[in-house]
């Protein structure tokens, strides 16, 4: 066996721990009266999702989230943020809640605080009720309402036993793949549809943050953003123009209003039809820390044909990629992290990190991943050398515990530290998997 990589010493009270979402992994997509979400009818639309998959299965963790838990244990993780499927709990989106649902939660939550592994509870992980989308979904302003009432039963019914809260996963990702190029649920590709549902957005944080706060007032509330650099294709005017917009469409859409109060400049002609009097302040509530996604920078080259110009690029010849074709860059993390932290002013915790391959179960039972655990070594490297550069970050969650339902993506590209067999539902534990717990422990002491 090659010679396994040490990750160095991070700050004392380092939380580990790691993330996956409701629709990627519980399937049970129509039992105990559990309503639609637009990925349900996305992945039913044919040509939608590449092997024609859907996540009406996916890694049946409704049925055996105890098992799922142990294996966390196992590992030794701390924390483990999953999301709530929004239509599980509200059917509908809005009106009566599912009682079945809610308790699917309480199950988790209980099985998680038995195990002493802290939840944390994520509101909003792409999966809107179908029935809302239906009513103007994002797009509408009144949808931040709605979220905001959702928000609100979560509360009180998971806040004495939920500390940490998390509004949204991603808002740029969603909103841009759902409503400019079209690429995920809900399928739409209108550029002023996408600028009405970054707002709603935004809108809708304020208004969970404060519904949070209300009802568990010792709670710890942040948001998710993926942070990464968006990098020319080539040094043409063009694509540096393009590459900078996409940047402020990526990176600064969300944290910026929410963190900062403002939209920056460059943005500002997009939504300032949208604005009312207050919504800055709505929308700029005081948050106790920033999730931060990251897996690779993205290449953009100018697209005329494309919303806003913005065409997707691709690494440099020659670059290392994985199987998504993303590059890998764990010093482009560093400096993000380092970034962020500046910008930001706020402790950062690593929301979600890792990478896809193709890895399968070999004739001895086990997974070799080694690309993965060498990943994850040198990002994890990067998390140690900017917190090295004086940024604070508290805590790095690996995406993902086991493989899951990965989107458009289907079930081909694999992200976990545990390989599901999705025939029969088995976990095999991958060598990533158990080096990573080795590594954990040894840090620990
Ligand atoms: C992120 C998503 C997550 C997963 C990873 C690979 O953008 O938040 O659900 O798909 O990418």
């Amino acid at each position: 066996m090659a010679k396994r990589p040490h990750i160095p010493k991070l700050p004392k009270g380092f939380i580990w721990g790691a993330s996956t979402a409701a629709a990627q992994i519980e399937g049970a997509a129509a039992e105990d009266g559990r309503g639609p979400s637009i990925w349900d009818a996305f992945a039913a639309t044919p040509g939608r999702i590449k092997d024609g998959s859907t996540g009406a299965v996916a890694c049946d963790h409704y049925h055996r989230y105890k098992e799922d838990v142990a294996l966390m244990k196992r590992l030794g993780l701390d924390a483990y943020r999953f999301s709530v499927s929004w239509s599980r709990v509200l059917p509908d989106g809005t009106g009566a809640a599912n009682e079945k649902g809610l308790g699917f939660y309480d199950r988790l939550i209980d099985e998680l605080l038995g195990k002493k592994i802290e939840p944390w509870l994520c509101l909003y992980h792409w999966d809107l009720p179908l029935a809302l989308d239906r009513r103007g979904g994002w797009p509408n302003r009144d949808c931040a309402a709605w979220f905001a009432d959702y928000a609100a039963l979560m509360v009180r019914r998971f806040g004495d036993r939920v500390a940490r809260w998390v509004t949204f996963n991603e808002p740029g990702v969603f909103t841009i793949a759902g409503y400019a190029s079209g690429l995920h649920a809900p399928g739409v590709s209108d550029f002023s549809a996408m600028i009405a549902a970054q707002h709603t957005v935004n809108l809708a944080h304020g208004a969970a943050v404060e519904a949070i706060r209300a009802g568990a007032p010792k709670a710890v509330v942040g948001v998710v953003c993926n942070q990464q650099p968006a990098r020319p294709q080539t040094a043409s005017e063009e694509d540096k123009a393009a590459a900078g917009l996409f940047d402020l469409i990526w990176n600064r859409t969300f944290a910026d209003p929410m963190i900062l109060g403002d939209y920056p400049d460059g943005l500002k002609p997009f939504f300032a039809a949208l604005l009312r009097d207050g919504d800055l302040e709505h929308i700029n509530r005081p948050l106790d820390f920033l999730g931060l996604n990251h897996y690779s920078p993205t290449y953009i080259k100018h697209d005329p044909a494309a919303p806003g110009g913005i065409g997707l690029g691709k690494p440099p010849e020659g670059a290392p990629v994985t199987m998504m074709g993303w590059e890998i860059a764990p010093k482009a993390f560093a400096q993000t992290l380092i970034q962020e932290h500046a910008r930001y002013k706020l402790p950062i915790v690593v929301t979600e990190n890792g990478m896809a391959d193709r890895a399968e179960v070999g004739p001895d039972g086990t997974v070799a991943d080694d690309d993965r655990i060498d990943y994850l070594a040198k990002y994890i490297g990067a998390v140690a050398s900017a917190v090295e550069s004086g940024a604070r970050i508290d805590g790095y969650f690996v995406w993902s515990l086991i493989d899951n339902f990965e989107w458009a993506e289907g079930f081909e590209p694999r992200f976990g530290l545990v390989h599901v067999d999705y025939a029969t539902q088995k976990r095999t534990p991958k060598d990533s998997y158990y080096w990573l717990g080795d590594e954990i422990a040894r840090l620990r002491k």
